[in-house]
């Protein structure tokens, strides 16, 4: 595998990579990879014939109170990770390489999708989405991806950047891929190392208050707010998990719906502990559930 930590040397190594029309995949990630991530590079690799993979701490996508600074940063067992899975290309850059300086003060050029950067996650987390775009503009400029792969686990985020590509006109295919859980149904998450034991199954609050929705939609219920309902009684019994946001909503304009009637987001955040937990299931009227 080839580490890259210059953007120059990125770019030639992904231009080498594309030669002879061979398709380049991209999985973006912010590291201390777990099965979620390496399935998105499992996907790229069965879809094309080169994959890079990119590792950055994103500072700009952390509010001034978020965990940029305690993020964990496991770069040794990342890279035998990505090895192991046959990856060709790591662009692992450090932060002064990507703003100029390390605090991002330099950058003063932004890309922001209007409107969905303040939905969801975007509400709570303001100025989340444009450094998300921004940095994802910029790794799209660098390795220019033929395909480019994404979790469904951050589907916000995911509806954030298709929209992004669609209104810039990036050449690149964006590819969602199914959210990995845990044994007991947690969703895997890099930000799962902060919970403490108890936290840990505190956390299952969150699956639970999905499964009671997708429950109730099985049984015939429409109803958004019905849904979100019966939903939050999960997080009555657990008191201790603050919840952030638990809506119903399209999954392309991230606007609340009153009545599922197509494919449909239901999505939930909430706090455990100091950690900020996120998931979320589809439902699909036709086919039931998935
Ligand atoms: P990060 O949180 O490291 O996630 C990288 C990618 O892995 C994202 O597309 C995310 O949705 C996906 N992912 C994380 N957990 C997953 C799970 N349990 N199942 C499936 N996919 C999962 O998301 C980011 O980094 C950053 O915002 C980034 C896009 C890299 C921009 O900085």
């Amino acid at each position: 595998m080839k580490i890259c930590s210059t953007i120059a040397e990125a770019r030639a190594a992904c231009h080498a990579a594309r030669a002879g029309g061979q398709r380049l995949g991209l999985v973006p990630t912010m590291g201390a990879l777990h099965e979620g991530h390496l399935s998105l590079v499992r996907a790229a690799k069965a879809q094309c014939d080169a994959v890079a993979v990119s590792i950055f701490v994103n500072p700009t996508q952390f509010g001034p109170k978020e965990d940029l600074a305690k993020y964990p940063r496991p770069f040794d067992r990342d890279c035998q990770l990505l090895e192991k899975e046959g990856v060709g290309i790591l662009f692992a850059p450090p932060a002064e390489e990507m703003y100029s300086n390390s605090n991002s003060n330099n950058q003063i050029t932004w890309v922001l999708v209007e409107g969905l950067s303040e939905k969801l996650d975007g509400r709570s987390r303001p100025g989340h989405f444009r450094g998300v775009t921004t940095i994802v503009s910029k790794l799209f400029h660098i390795v220019e991806p033929e395909a480019a792969f994404f979790g469904q686990k951050d589907a916000a985020q995911l509806a954030v950047i298709r929209r992004m590509v669609r209104d810039l006109n990036f050449a690149v295919e964006i590819v969602g891929c199914p959210i990995v859980r845990e044994p007991d149904g947690l969703a895997m998450s890099s930000r799962n190392a902060y919970l403490d034991q108890e936290e840990r199954s505190r956390a299952l609050v969150l699956q639970h208050s999905l499964q009671r929705a997708q429950q109730e939609f099985q049984a015939g219920e429409r109803s958004a707010a019905k849904l979100i309902s019966a939903a939050k009684e999960a997080f009555r019994r657990e008191p201790q998990v603050k919840l952030d946001y638990f809506e119903i909503v399209d999954p392309e304009t991230l606007d609340p719906v009153e009545q599922v009637s197509q494919k449909t987001l239901v999505a939930v955040a909430a706090y455990v502990g100091a950690t900020r937990l996120i998931d979320n299931v589809v439902l699909e009227p036709r086919t039931e559930a998935c």
